[in-house]
């Protein structure tokens, strides 16, 4: 199965076809689908397609990029919690830093960061974080706080990639890979062991080649898939089946429970 471990499904975009989005990525074999929220709003909205597929799950938080929108009280992140208890949602995203479009707020971004990773491992959740033009604060708060996650939709060197994968996070790979003149990525995907890749579409945006430019669709993840195995130089069904396996390792959510080893390891049920 090849899953899909970062989209906007909330997008009006996809709305206005989510059955037909859905079919289609199962028609490609990506079998599972993981929403983000941006803010309130869109957190409730990925919760609502996650009930409604059961290809879907849910992942809920505030962009760094809309902090600046969000009122006081959806700043305090009472409403994270709530949602949380709704058995879909399996994780804190997108959360993260970005000092690209502005850098006027740096530190309110870092303190919401913060906030919603101690929640995470309050709640025992990943996060999926965005990371743009500040992968070195990133670090230092993973450093720091050292929650379980993935910096999704990657864009830094392989040295920068390996210290995050060193402090066992997950790299996100997406559409990016497949562009011509991604020789950054490709040497990430290339450096980086499999164990520690997750595949993305970060959909709507950032389409795989040969769609570059239009709308990303969850059905794209096989050509993800695809230039990761060719740069990796190994089949695809490889790197099919190891990015299900760190997805489960990752959520814990699709993995299957063994008795045994529940007994072997814990006595808590007994
Ligand atoms: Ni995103």
């Amino acid at each position: 199965m090849f899953i899909d471990t970062h989209i906007h499904l909330d997008d009006n975009r996809y709305l206005v076809e989510l059955d037909k989005v859905i079919k289609e990525a199962k028609q490609n074999g990506v079998s599972k689908i993981i929403t983000m929220g941006c803010d309130y709003k869109s957190s409730v909205m990925a919760v609502e397609i996650a009930n409604r597929y059961d290809e879907v799950y849910a992942m809920i938080g505030i962009h760094p990029s809309e902090i600046k929108k969000c009122s006081e009280e959806e700043l305090r992140l009472d409403w994270i919690k709530e949602l949380a208890s709704n058995p879909r949602v399996i994780g804190i995203g997108e959360i993260g830093l970005d000092y690209y479009w502005d850098k006027t707020y740096n530190d309110l971004q870092k303190e919401i960061f913060i906030k919603q990773i101690e929640l995470s491992k309050e709640l025992n959740f990943p996060i999926s974080v965005h990371s743009r033009d500040a992968n070195q604060d990133t670090l230092d708060i993973m450093k720091v706080y050292k929650p379980k996650g993935v910096i999704h939709c990657f864009s830094g060197s392989s040295q920068m990639a390996a210290e995050f994968v060193k402090l066992g996070l997950f790299i996100g790979v997406g559409g990016v890979v497949t562009f011509k003149n991604s020789r950054v990525i490709k040497e990430v995907v290339e450096k980086i062991d499999l164990k520690w890749i997750l595949t993305e579409t970060d959909g709507p945006y950032l389409a795989p080649s040969p769609y570059r430019g239009t709308q990303n669709f969850p059905k794209y993840i096989p050509i993800i898939a695809e230039e990761i195995s060719k740069i990796k130089e190994i089949d695809i069904k490889e790197v099919e089946k190891q990015v299900e396996e760190n997805v489960n390792r990752l959520f814990n959510i699709w993995g299957e429970f063994v008795w045994e080893d529940c007994y072997a390891s814990c006595f808590v049920c007994f």
